[in-house]
């Protein structure tokens, strides 16, 4: 199964390819950690991307192209992946069709996460990272069993430094301006699925895999 998750800024992209890695058991890729990885350890990109990731803008394509090109390279994606966070305009999704293509594959299923302007804002101020495992919280709709410690591996809690109203602006912006043309470039390839993102986690996580399981016969759940 290859899967994209597609959706606003705290729609639960995050949260659901965790979940869905987890139960698919495959790998989850994330271009939003990958990037923040090579900010963490100060790497060349890292220090490239640092400030169009502080403003909400995106970072250039061809930078991430480079970095989901190294991540396909490895082994584990061959079976599979849930890819959240790629791609975010037109150019990115024809270059993810042309690295597929390059090795034969294709896109099994895009699931879009709907969510409003209203939840979005509400999701994002509250939500909490593990600084361990990566894990999402937030501090009213998914609290930790302790106040700032992660339920699975104990590690603290922080808030992302994009997740202030200023910047969630922006990168809403950002999600709009680009969101109808891909929205319509896979509708057009019959690959698109719609979730209403507003509802419980487990229930879209369910409804994520049942339109899964309908586009590929042999997905083991
Ligand atoms: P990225 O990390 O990808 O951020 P994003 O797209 O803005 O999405 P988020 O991670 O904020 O939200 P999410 O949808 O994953 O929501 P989550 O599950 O956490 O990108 C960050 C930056 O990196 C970009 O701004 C850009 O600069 C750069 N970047 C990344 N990819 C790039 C690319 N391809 N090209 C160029 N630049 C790129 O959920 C949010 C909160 O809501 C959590 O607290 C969660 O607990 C809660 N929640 C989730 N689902 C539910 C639910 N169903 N009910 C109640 N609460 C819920």
């Amino acid at each position: 199964m290859r899967m994209v998750l597609l959706g606003p800024p705290g729609a639960g992209k995050g949260t659901q390819a965790i979940r869905l890695a987890e139960r698919l058991k495959l790998p989850h890729i994330s271009t939003g950690d990958l990037l923040r990885e090579n900010v963490k350890n100060n790497t060349d990109l890292g220090k490239e991307a640092k400030g169009y990731m502080e403003k909400g803008l995106l970072v250039p394509d061809e930078l991430v192209a480079k970095m989901l090109a190294m991540r396909f390279r490895q082994p584990d994606t061959k079976k599979g992946f849930i890819l959240d966070g790629y791609p975010r305009n037109l150019a990115q999704a024809q270059t993810l069709d042309d690295l597929l293509n390059g090795v034969k594959m294709a896109l099994d299923l895009v699931a879009y996460l709907d969510s409003s302007e209203a939840v979005i804002i509400q999701r994002l101020s509250g939500r909490r990272v593990c600084s361990g495992c990566g894990a999402n919280f937030h501090v009213k709709n998914m609290p930790p069993k302790a106040e700032g410690i992660c339920d699975n591996c104990g590690a603290n809690l922080y808030q992302r430094s994009d997740d202030n109203e200023e910047t969630v602006m922006v990168r809403l912006q950002v999600y709009q301006k680009e969101a109808a043309s891909l929205i319509k470039y896979y509708q057009d390839q019959c690959r698109l699925a719609r979730f209403n993102a507003d509802l419980d986690p487990g229930i879209v996580l369910n409804q994520i895999i049942e339109s899964a399981k309908a586009r590929n016969d042999s997905l083991k759940v």
